[in-house]
C-alpha cells in the first residue's frame, strides 16, 4: 500500500468535525469546573472560609482539601504533589480550591468570595537562589568516563564558561482539559486531553479512594501536547473526577490559556557550567559539565528529564574523558516537567556551544571541527555512558548535506556580506543531532494492542498510545493495512481506552510508532495464525493438487491466496466469516517490549537506548545589528527516519519540531517580577513562532535508503529529534554576532536569543572591542 496518505484526521480537522474533548456532548447536567489557585510563590495558608462561595446560586460545589475522599496527592513519581495545597502554597498558580457551577460566570463569582488568609514565606525562584541555599531536590547525578581531570590538565587548550537556558510555554492549541462522567457505584469515566491515561487512571482511583478498575479514561484526540500532557494533564483530570464525584454530575474543567500558562510547568530552565579541553587540530580531548536544572515546586519528571539531558551532553561528538554532573533544583515555581526532547536540547546546546568556542579560539570553520569530533568507527564509538553507537549515520548526511547547501559557497558570500555591510550581518552554522530511542526509564519500554475482527471483514484497532496530531493514529492504520492485506477504509482505530488496553505507558520519548506498532502487529500476527489454517483446510478441501501450506498463503487487496496457486482465493471477509462460523477466536491482544536496555543508575553505565536517531541542519540567517531584528534566510535539513512509516507525516514532525525549537532559542521568553509572578501568560507577549518565522528557503528531505533494522518496519522515531536541529539557528545568529568583529571575539549571550539579547550582546562586543584596540 502507497504510504504517504495524509493524516487520517487531516479532513475532519479542517472542516471542524474532529471532535476534541470541548466538543463532546454530554448531557445537560454538565457542570462546569474552575481551579482556584495560589497568587503566592509560597505561603502558609493561615485560613480559609468557603462558605459565602457556597452561597451563591448554582454553584454545586466549592472543594478544598479537606473534601478529598482518597489521597491528596498526584505526584507521578515521587509523591510530592498534593492535589489541593494543604497548610502551605508553593507556587504561584498551585491548586488550592475547586468550584463546579451551572456556568463558568457562576464559577467565576464563587471563586472570588472565596476568602483565604495567607502568610508570604520566603521564596526561591531562579537556580541560583536555590544553589545558594543548597535547596537540591534530590541526590546529584554523575556520568563520567575516562581520566578527565588529567585530560584537561595535559590539553594544550582549555575554555571555560556558563550558559543559561529559558523555559518554554508548550502552547498546545487546545489547553488543558478534562470532563469527568460518573456512573454506577464509583465507576468514574473522564474523557481527558492526555499522553498518559492510565497514569490518570491511577492518579483518580487514588484522589477518589476507589478502585483502578471503576475508572476509565479514555482520549480521541488532543490539540498539541509536546509533553505538556505527559503528567500535568492528570491535575486536571482529578480535579475534574472530583468535582464529579462529589455533585454526582458530569463536570468540565477547561483552562483559560493565561491560567493554563500559569498553572502547569515548562521546559526546564537550566544553568550550564561547562570546561573543554582540546588539541590545536580541534580535537576534544576533555569535557567537564555541569547541568543544573530548575524542577520548580515538586519532581514530576525532572530526574527523568535531567538523566536524558546528561545522554546527551555530548550529542554527536566523542569524548574520551567526560564528566557529566546533573543537579535538580527545588524552586517555588509551578513543578516543570517534559516538553519535546525531554532534556536533549539542554544537553546538547551545551556541546554545541563549546565546540562553537573552540572553532572560533582556533579560527577555524566550526562545521568542520564538528566534523572532526564526531562518533566514528572503533574505538571512537563509546558514549560516556558505555553504549556503542552502532549504526552511525553522521558521515554521510554531513557530507551530503555541506554539499547540497553549497556550504562552502555560501560561507563565501556570507563572509563578502559582511566586509561589505556595517549593521546588517549573515550568520550561518551546521549541527547535528543524534538522539537516543527508548525511555531512560526501561520498564516503561512496553505497549499493548487489542485487535478486533468483524464479520463484515472489518477491522477495529485499539492500542495504548494517544494522538495528539503527531500522526500515530495514521501511522498504526499504514501497519495494520499493511499486515492484514486490507485497504485503510476496512479499517478503523478506536479512542484510546484504559478499559481495552491497561497498563499503558505515556505516548511519549518518540517511540509511540515503534512500540504501539510492534503491539498491533503482534495481534494481527496472532489472528492471522488462526485465520490462515483455516483458510489452508478450506482450500485443500476444496482443490485437488499440490497442497497449499501456511507459509504459501499471502494477504493482499482484501484477499487471502496461495501464491503459488492463486486460483485459490477467498476475500478477507469470507475468511472471517468461515472463522467465526468455526468457532475460531476474531479478538487478539498484541504485546511488545523492547529487548535487550538497560541502565545502571549508579554506575552511571548501560545501554538505556535501543537505537539513536541522526539528523543535520545547516541554517543561515539575516541579522539587523542596530536592532537584533533576525530572519532565517536558509534551512537545510537531512533527517534520518530510517524506511519512513508516512513521508508526509514524518516531514511534518521534522518541519513542526525545526520550528518549535527555533520558538525556544530566539523568541520564546518567560519572565517573572521579583514575585514570582509570571508576566507573559497570553500569546500577546508570549511568541511562539508565527509564519514569518519560517525559514524564507526551506529544503527539508528525508534520507532515504538507510533502514533501521531496530523497529517496526524498519522505520524510526521521530517526534522529539528534529526538535535539536534548531540549534543551527542559534548557532547561526551567534555567527552573524561574532561577525560584528570579524570573528575575533567571543559573543556572550545564552538561550532564548530574543531581539533585545541580540542587541544588548553586539553592544557589549563593539564596547569589548573599543577596549581592544585601546589596549
Ligand atoms: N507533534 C504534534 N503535532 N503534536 C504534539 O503534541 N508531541 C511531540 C512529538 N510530535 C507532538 C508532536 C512529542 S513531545 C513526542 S514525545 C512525540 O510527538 C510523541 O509521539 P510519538 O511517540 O508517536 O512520536
Ligand atoms: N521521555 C519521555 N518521558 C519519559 C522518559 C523519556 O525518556 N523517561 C521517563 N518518562
Ligand atoms: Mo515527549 S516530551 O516525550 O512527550
Amino acid at each position: 500500500m502507497d504510504n504517504n496518505f495524509p493524516h487520517e484526521s487531516a479532513a475532519k480537522h479542517v472542516t471542524g468535525e474532529a471532535v476534541f474533548v470541548d466538543d463532546m456532548l454530554i448531557n445537560e447536567q454538565m457542570l462546569c469546573g474552575r481551579v482556584v489557585y495560589s497568587p503566592h510563590a509560597h505561603a502558609r495558608i493561615k485560613s480559609f472560609d468557603l462558605g459565602a462561595a457556597r452561597q451563591v446560586p448554582g454553584v454545586h460545589a466549592v472543594l478544598s482539601y479537606q473534601d478529598i475522599p482518597g489521597h491528596n496527592q498526584m505526584g507521578p513519581v515521587v509523591q510530592d504533589e498534593p492535589c489541593l495545597a494543604e497548610g502551605e502554597v508553593h507556587c504561584i498558580g498551585q491548586a488550592v480550591f475547586l468550584v463546579a457551577a451551572e456556568s463558568g460566570e457562576i464559577a467565576f463569582e464563587a471563586a472570588r468570595l472565596i476568602h483565604v488568609e495567607y502568610e508570604p514565606l520566603e521564596a526561591i525562584l531562579t537556580i541560583e537562589q536555590a544553589m545558594a541555599k543548597n535547596h537540591l531536590m534530590g541526590a546529584e547525578r554523575k556520568i563520567e568516563c575516562g581520566q578527565v581531570d588529567q585530560a584537561l590538565q595535559e590539553a594544550p587548550h582549555r575554555i571555560r564558561g556558563r550558559l543559561h537556558t529559558g523555559a518554554q510555554e508548550h502552547w498546545y492549541l487546545e489547553t488543558q482539559i478534562s470532563v469527568a462522567v460518573p456512573g454506577e457505584g464509583d465507576e468514574m469515566t473522564v474523557y481527558s486531553s492526555n499522553q498518559h491515561p492510565s497514569e490518570a487512571q491511577a492518579i483518580i482511583a487514588d484522589v477518589l479512594g476507589i478502585r483502578r478498575n471503576d475508572v476509565r479514561v479514555e482520549v480521541r484526540r488532543m490539540g498539541g501536547a509536546f509533553g505538556g500532557k505527559e503528567t500535568q494533564a492528570n491535575h486536571v483530570a482529578a480535579w475534574s473526577a472530583l468535582l464529579a464525584r462529589t455533585t454526582g454530575r458530569p463536570v468540565k474543567i477547561r483552562l483559560f490559556r493565561d491560567d493554563d500558562q500559569i498553572i502547569t510547568g515548562k521546559r526546564h530552565p537550566f544553568l550550564i557550567d561547562y570546561e573543554v579541553g582540546f588539541d590545536e587540530s580541534g580535537l576534544i580531548q576533555a569535557v567537564h559539565v555541569e547541568l543544573n536544572s530548575n524542577g520548580g515546586m515538586a519532581t514530576d519528571l525532572s530526574f527523568a528529564i535531567l538523566e536524558r539531558a546528561m545522554f546527551h551532553a555530548d550529542n554527536a561528538y566523542f569524548i574520551p574523558n567526560m564528566r557529566i554532573i546533573g543537579r535538580v533544583w527545588k524552586t517555588n515555581q509551578p513543578s516543570n516537567t517534559a516538553f519535546r526532547g525531554f532534556g536533549g536540547p539542554q544537553g546538547m546546546v551545551s556541546i554545541e556551544t563549546m565546540i562553537d568556542r573552540v572553532a572560533r579560539y582556533l579560527g577555524r570553520d566550526a562545521a568542520e571541527i564538528r566534523a572532526l569530533n564526531f562518533y566514528g568507527k572503533e574505538p571512537r564509538h563509546i558514549t560516556p555512558y558505555g553504549q556503542a553507537v552502532e549504526n552511525n549515520r553522521l558521515a554521510i548526511p554531513h557530507e551530503r548535506l555541506i554539499q547540497s547547501a553549497e556550504y562552502q559557497q555560501r560561507r563565501r558570500e556570507i563572509n563578502q556580506f559582511n566586509a561589505e555591510n556595517e549593521f546588517y550581518k549573515k550568520g550561518m552554522a551546521l549541527s547535528p543531532v543524534k538522539f537516543g530511542i527508548s525511555f531512560t526509564t526501561s520498564f516503561l519500554n512496553q505497549a499493548g494492542a487489542l485487535v478486533n475482527v468483524y464479520q463484515d471483514g472489518t477491522v477495529l484497532v485499539n492500542h495504548g498510545g494517544t494522538e495528539m496530531g503527531q500522526g500515530l493514529h495514521t501511522k498504526i492504520y499504514g501497519i495494520a493495512a499493511d499486515e492484514f492485506g486490507l485497504s485503510a477504509d476496512r479499517i478503523r482505530l478506536n479512542a484510546t481506552d484504559t478499559a481495552k488496553v491497561p497498563n499503558t505507558s505515556a505516548t511519549a520519548a518518540s517511540s509511540g510508532s515503534d512500540l504501539n506498532g510492534m503491539a498491533v502487529k503482534n495481534a494481527i500476527d496472532i489472528l492471522k495464525s488462526r485465520m490462515i489454517p483455516v483458510v489452508v483446510e478450506h482450500f485443500n478441501h476444496i482443490h485437488t493438487g499440490n497442497k497449499t501450506r501456511p507459509q504459501d498463503i499471502r494477504l493482499h487487496n482484501n484477499l487471502i491466496y496461495d501464491h503459488h496457486q492463486p486460483k485459490r482465493m477467498i476475500s478477507f471477509r469470507e475468511a472471517v466469516v468461515m472463522c467465526y462460523l468455526k468457532q475460531i477466536s476474531l479478538s487478539a491482544t498484541g504485546y511488545y517490549r523492547t529487548p535487550d536496555i538497560h541502565f545502571d543508575r549508579e554506575k552511571g553505565r548501560g545501554k538505556p537506548f535501543h537505537y539513536y536517531a541522526f539528523g543535520m541542519a545547516i541554517t543561515e540567517v539575516f541579522l539587523d545589528t542596530l536592532t537584533g531584528y533576525h530572519q532565517i534566510l536558509r534551512t537545510d535539513i537531512l533527517h534520518d527516519v530510517g524506511d519512513s512509516l508516512n513521508p508526509a507525516i514524518d516531514m511534518g514532525q521534522i518541519q513542526g519540531g525545526y520550528i518549535q525549537g527555533v520558538g525556544w532559542c530566539t523568541t520564546e521568553e518567560c519572565k517573572w517580577d521579583e514575585k514570582g509572578n509570571l508576566l507573559n501568560h497570553s500569546p500577546d507577549t508570549y511568541k511562539i513562532p508565527s509564519i514569518q518565522d519560517i525559514p524564507k528557503d526551506f529544503r527539508c528531505q528525508i534520507l532515504e535508503g538507510y533502514p533501521n533494522p531496530k523497529a517496526i518496519r524498519k522505520s524510526k522515531a521521530v517526534g522529539e529529534p528534529p526538535f535539536m536541529l534548531a540549534l543551527s539557528a542559534w548557532l547561526a545568529i551567534k555567527d552573524a554576532v561574532s561577525a560584528v568583529a570579524d570573528h575575533r571575539l567571543e559573543p556572550h549571550f545564552s538561550l532564548p536569543a530574543t531581539n533585545e539579547v541580540i542587541l544588548l550582546a553586539v553592544e557589549e562586543l563593539r564596547q569589548r572591542m573599543k577596549e581592544t584596540i585601546l589596549v
